[in-house]
């Protein structure tokens, strides 16, 4: 039946976070960040799983608290099973192992870039099918085709970093705390995007950010040797610069990918769709190409169980649960 109740919980990476979903709709989702990697400039994998231990069970409870659900009127427990850190994973697929044995209730195994992806599907204005997403997160960059809940296609992906980590390692050249991203996306609206940087020549509708990053490192030496001061006086146009380059490698594929699909319902996904930048170029590109584009909500762009809720709901309306010894993967 649609009348369901599920509870997810989501430790990929550095937030632990669960969700209530009835019949659809997402009525709690609560994110705890973890603080602990900032110091090292970096998500260090045993610190993660200690912390995902430390805050499962609260987040877990305030989460059933928000929905004001009682853990027994629960019809399935879901967690994010790949990819992701290993020992995270463990720590979230473990607790939600342990509840589903204990309530003897099923298990519903969710795969992170998938439930990304339907992210889009939580609120009010929803793509219709076929829809194209451009998954952008600090491990993946992908284009996929969906053809409904749980039909996906990637046809294009990142060669070698993911547009994330262009972000974070472009900020720790400039001299940002980790994660960068954010900090970027800051200054750059003070900036304007006057410095240009080398481009990406991929075929078809991969992707590449490597080359920028070094064009990233070049420019800055060369510009500090001659100015020490260069990046304190320039900060906001360099963060401006990188943001624009960045966002012109995303943009471009996604125009090719619609192009060659002829689909024009659009949607963007992951912890770089929070970037104020890439939302008004997709907004304008919409526009321009009559596409109908959509973007998740902030708090379901980054790492949150809410999009792990979603892609459980339409695998419980389609019968898919899983197995207590299924185990979870650090890679797809
Ligand atoms: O989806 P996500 O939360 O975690 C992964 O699954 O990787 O994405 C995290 C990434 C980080 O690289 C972070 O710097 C980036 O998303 N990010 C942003 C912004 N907010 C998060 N990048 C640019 N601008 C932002 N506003
Ligand atoms: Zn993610």
């Amino acid at each position: 039946t649609s009348s369901a109740t599920i509870l997810a919980i989501e430790s990929s990476c550095d937030e632990t976070s669960a969700a209530v979903c009835r019949n659809g709709e997402i009525v709690s989702n609560i994110i705890a960040t973890q603080a602990v990697h900032q110091q090292y400039g970096g998500v260090v994998p045993e610190l993660a799983s200690r912390a995902h231990m430390q805050n499962i069970l609260p987040v877990v409870q305030q989460a059933l608290q928000a929905a004001q659900c009682e853990l027994q009127t629960v019809d399935a427990i879901a967690y994010t099973q790949a990819p992701g850190l290993i020992g995270a994973l463990l720590v979230g697929s473990g607790f939600a192992k342990s509840l589903a044995l204990a309530l003897d209730k099923p298990l519903i195994a969710v795969h992170h870039m998938q439930a990304h992806v339907l992210a889009n599907l939580i609120g009010e204005r929803r793509p219709a099918f076929p829809f194209l997403c451009l998954t952008v997160s600090g491990g993946h960059t992908q284009i996929v085709r969906c053809d409904s809940p749980l039909q996906m296609t990637v046809i294009g992906e990142t060669l070698d970093d993911a547009a994330g980590e262009a972000f974070d390692k472009s900020a720790k050249l400039i001299g940002l705390p980790y994660p960068g991203g954010p900090l970027i996306d800051k200054y750059a609206q003070q900036g304007k995007p006057i410095y240009k940087f080398a481009e990406p020549q991929i075929q078809g509708l991969d992707f590449s950010f490597s080359g920028l990053k070094t064009s990233i490192l070049y420019f800055l030496q060369k510009a500090q040797k001659e100015n020490p001061e260069f990046v304190q006086q320039e900060l906001a146009n360099i963060c401006a610069s990188v943001q624009h380059s960045i966002i012109q490698i995303l943009i471009k594929k996604l125009m090719k990918a619609a192009k060659e699909t002829g689909i024009k319902e659009i949607c963007v996904a992951g912890g770089v769709s929070a970037n104020s930048g890439l939302r008004k170029a997709l907004q304008a590109t919409g526009e321009r190409f009559h596409w109908n584009t959509y973007m998740p909500a902030f708090e379901y762009c980054t790492d949150n169980a809410g999009m792990i809720a979603i892609a459980a709901y339409y695998k419980y309306l389609d019968g898919q649960f899983s197995s207590l010894d299924a185990s979870p993967s650090a890679r797809a």
